[in-house]
């Protein structure tokens, strides 16, 4: 490993300016940058638009409710109301976010299996009849706040890989779900199908032909005691790419293994949706920041973002995601840290970067991280807001 040389904060002439290698991202970012103050999010509406197309074309029949947790900022849901997206929903106020757009209370699921009455309350003033759940004690709180509501059971199956666990949190035993279903109709709500989440960030594809095989059981169960079923919910969790040489993520050979699971399983009736978010949102943002500051610290170069693990880096910790850091500035790279603004030292976002030597003002930007990113940003701490968001 090279040893950075010390220098007093100030870019030397001779590396000021040299842009080797000009990518179509690193252009777009350097004609921002003559608009926008840093930090920023761009959003390319060009890939948004993308993912749905692979999406469409990899499940044509799938309808995909993109699941606007991931990133709820208007813009991108509108792309997608306007593309002919169903939408996910937690909570009443994404509801609302959703349906400001225009869009059809039919098109929105309530995907959180666990509602307050208020929300459910909500759902029902708004008319978003289709919703989860995964446990009896819920089916009860539907029942009394949102009759005849249509319900989906959500089970729990394997997230063997995923980056983000869900069934550490949700899902019925898929053996209590005929049960539940049945005490569901008692209850005067209307039991609709099965939904499922592999964990986020899947690559193991056994995970969804696993959960597909338990959801058939379920449907075949259902159908022999009279209680035909009608949707299949696949949920998210397809993966997507985060570092430039990343191997072993392949969406559409992923989905193609999927769909003939799907083909094998269920009759030709059967109504599928899913929930994506980080694959519809993720691959379109590009966050760009700046080096405010620098330090030498334990044998290497400390630069100080302008945005970091309390803003839009925040999938560092609650989504477990690792990113790649990019600068605009070339030459000999050396060990160094990057670090976040605020004055907590959890505040790192890596202490293993291969950079050249910066200097306040130079730009170090990320892409493929327009999902679960700016969405648990922390306005505010220590004054430092998040990026602001841009769609381009
Ligand atoms: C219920 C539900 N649906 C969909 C999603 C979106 O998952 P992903 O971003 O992995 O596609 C999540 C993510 O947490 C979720 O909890």
């Amino acid at each position: 490993m090279k040893q950075s040389p010390l220098l007093n904060g100030n870019a030397p002439a001779s590396l000021k300016s040299k842009p080797a290698e000009i990518s179509g991202v690193e252009n777009l970012i350097r004609t921002m940058l003559k608009k926008h103050k840093t930090p920023f999010m761009l959003i390319r509406k060009s890939v948004l638009e993308k993912q749905f197309a692979r999406f469409k074309k990899a499940f044509p029949e799938v309808m995909p409710y993109y699941a606007i947790k991931a990133n709820p900022n208007p813009k991108i849901v509108r792309t997608f109301a306007e593309l002919g997206a169903s939408f996910d929903v937690a909570s009443a106020a994404e509801m609302k976010a959703v349906l400001k757009h225009g869009v059809s209370p039919s098109r929105i699921i309530f995907a959180n299996t666990i509602k307050s009455k208020e929300d459910l309350a909500a759902a029902r003033r708004r008319g978003v009849r289709l919703m989860t759940f995964d446990n009896e004690a819920e089916l009860y709180k539907i029942a009394e706040s949102f009759p005849k509501a249509h319900v989906i059971i959500r089970i729990k199956v394997a997230n063997r890989g995923s980056v983000v666990q869900l069934s550490l949190k949700f899902g019925a035993e898929p053996d209590q779900a005929f049960y539940l279903l049945r005490k569901a109709k008692s209850l005067g709500l209307a039991p609709k199908g099965v939904s499922f989440h592999v964990g986020s960030q899947s690559t193991n594809v056994e995970n969804y032909l696993q959960a597909l095989e338990l959801t058939s059981n379920i449907f075949k169960e259902a159908k022999e005691n009279g209680m035909p079923l009608k949707i299949v919910d696949i949920g998210g969790g397809f993966p997507i790419q985060h570092f430039d040489n990343e191997i072993g993520i392949n969406f559409e050979r992923m989905a193609a293994v999927i769909r003939k699971q799907m083909k094998l399983l269920f009759p030709k009736q059967v109504e599928f949706i899913a929930e994506p978010g980080r694959f519809f949102a993720g691959p379109a943002g590009i966050l760009v920041t700046q080096v405010i500051g620098r330090a030498f610290r334990d044998n290497q170069n400390f630069y100080y973002l302008n945005d970091g693990v309390y803003q839009d880096f925040s999938g560092m910790v609650f989504d477990h995601c690792k990113y790649e850091f990019k600068t605009l500035r070339r030459g000999p790279k050396y060990k160094s840290t990057l670090a976040g603004p605020t004055c907590d030292s959890f505040d790192i976002l890596s202490n293993n970067e291969e950079l050249p030597e910066l200097y306040p003002g130079d730009i170090v930007y990320t892409k493929n991280i327009g999902a679960y990113s700016s969405a648990s940003a922390v306005p505010h701490f220590n004054g430092f807001e998040p990026a602001s968001i841009i769609l381009v």
